[in-house]
């Protein structure tokens, strides 16, 4: 076969020099007609959209055409011409064809249609879907966002570590990470299991967050962010959490509260206006097939501010909907962690839109976070959002020492493990703020898919390491 430079599918169809002799390569997704004419349904991954091959069988050995099942890799040499119905502007007239990878009669994908928990368990295989594919571009697109905003504003991308040995959430939701022979272990009178002869000589684990290593880069850089991996051995079987995720976390020196939130709206308005303005193919495609509500849903996000309220109101609306009849799974009471269903109450149903939920009960926050003048509350903040619930949680930081100290004591965190992080307030401490957000969270919202293991292409969750 003659040596052609492969065209990107993406780029041919934006294409209108008709009568070029180009080249294709990609994955065969259908091929139909008869013995005068073959179309063959092209992807190469580029773009949702396949291109349309039309070929003339007699020209070809018959052999050939035994071998183009759905599945199977072809490059195709061809005149790209103006189509006359097949949904594109273009097509290729093949006058030759290579099969480079045949598809044994036992591919998983052989129709249209398979469910989302039929595909979850051929993972490998589900990014050649149009589903995947529209999902998998968007997610790349949302971590060009992503970078791009920080970078904008000046932003340093701040690489924190993976194994640690602190827990930053203090929820003992933490992986362990040893060399250890789990057969064997060296033990204290007591029973404890002594680390001294582990590979970092402590007992360390997977990060659950970024944040106080982030909180030491912004008081000295003046403006981080994080992305990378994150892990939590939470066992919690929804479709919103991953025991491994990615997460973004800024963090600000001199920022309070206020710019805090200010940040967080422009930053989600910002990936999603990225979005629609990159990936409306794909996002289409989305609107289409899974979500008719969509593309108007990003759009409303666009237009209108966030609500901001304090926990406290928070409640009271909670209750008085329970007053007034509505039935919720779980008890509201002021102190309780809402749920899922109390925070999209919130935003679906009383507000209609996002909600910046502000000065929640200490107890039930991390330690960092700066107590208010009320001593009861913290100054914390997530962002709820529609069908999603929390996407983003963050605070303002405790920056006084001897406030946090006695937070760290009263909570029992071993100060052996803090004394860095504490010298953050020994040494020139200033205000400062940040929050994360949950990478995932930010893609189901993009695509309008229903469940979190849809959106990273190999899942983590409770008995689920496949691939
Ligand atoms: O609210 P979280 O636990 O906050 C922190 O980790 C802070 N250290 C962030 C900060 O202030 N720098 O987690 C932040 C976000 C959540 O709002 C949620 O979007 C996401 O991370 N998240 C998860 N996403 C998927 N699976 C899980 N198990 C998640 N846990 C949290
Ligand atoms: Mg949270």
């Amino acid at each position: 076969m003659e040596k052609i430079a492969r065209t990107k599918i993406v780029d041919l169809l934006e294409r209108k020099d008709y009568g070029a002799i180009v080249n294709v390569k990609g994955w065969v997704r259908t091929r139909r007609g008869s013995k005068k004419v073959a179309f063959i349904a092209l992807n190469d991954g580029s773009t949702i959209n396949n291109v349309q091959i039309v070929a003339d069988p007699a020209a070809f050995e018959e052999e050939i055409f035994k071998e183009v099942t759905t599945g199977a890799c072809l490059s195709v040499n061809g005149k790209m011409v103006q189509s006359q119905g097949s949904g594109q502007k273009v097509e290729i007239q093949a006058h030759d064809i290579e099969v480079l990878g045949v598809c044994s009669s036992d591919y998983p994908l052989q129709k249209k249609g398979h469910s989302l928990e039929f595909l979850r368990e051929k993972a490998h295989l589900r990014l050649r879907t149009n589903t995947f594919g529209a999902v998998f571009r968007v997610r790349s697109q949302m971590a060009y966002a992503i970078h791009s905003f920080f970078q904008q504003k000046g932003f340093v991308y701040f690489h924190t570590p993976i194994i640690t040995a602190s827990d930053c959430e203090g929820a003992g939701q933490m992986f362990q990470v040893t060399t250890k022979n789990l057969y064997d272990l060296k033990k204290d009178s007591n029973g404890s299991i002594l680390y001294d002869d582990d590979f970092f000589g402590k007992m360390t684990s997977l990060t659950v967050s970024g944040q106080l290593e982030g909180e030491l880069g912004a008081t000295a850089l003046g403006a981080i962010y994080t992305f990378g991996p994150t892990f939590r051995a939470e066992n919690s079987n929804t479709p919103r959490h991953l025991a491994e995720f990615w997460m973004i976390e800024p963090e600000v020196a001199f920022n309070e509260i206020q710019e805090n939130m200010d940040l967080a709206e422009e930053f989600i308005k910002f990936c999603v206006k990225w979005a629609l303005d990159h990936c409306m193919d794909d996002l289409n495609f989305l609107n289409e097939m899974y979500d008719k509500e969509l593309i108007s849903r990003l759009e409303g996000i666009l237009k209108e501010d966030f609500v901001r309220l304090p926990y406290t109101e928070g409640i009271k609306i909670l209750e008085d909907a329970i007053a007034h009849g509505h039935k919720f799974e779980f008890p509201v009471y002021w102190g309780v962690d809402l749920a899922s269903e109390h925070e999209r109450f919130l935003v679906e149903e009383h507000f209609k839109r996002p909600v910046i939920l502000t000065d929640y009960p200490k107890e039930i926050k991390a330690f960092y976070m700066k107590m208010n003048e009320d001593g009861k509350t913290v100054r914390a903040m997530d962002v709820l959002f529609p069908k999603i619930g929390e996407i983003i949680g963050g605070s303002e930081r405790e920056a006084d020492y001897n406030k946090l100290l006695s937070v760290i004591k009263e909570r029992n965190i071993p100060m052996k493990d803090m004394s860095w992080y504490l010298d953050t307030r020994r040494f020139g401490t200033c205000p400062h703020s940040g929050f994360g957000l949950g990478f995932e969270r930010l893609v189901l919202f993009v695509t309008g898919m229903a469940n979190i293991r849809d959106v990273i292409p190999f899942p983590r969750t409770p008995n689920n390491a496949e691939f």
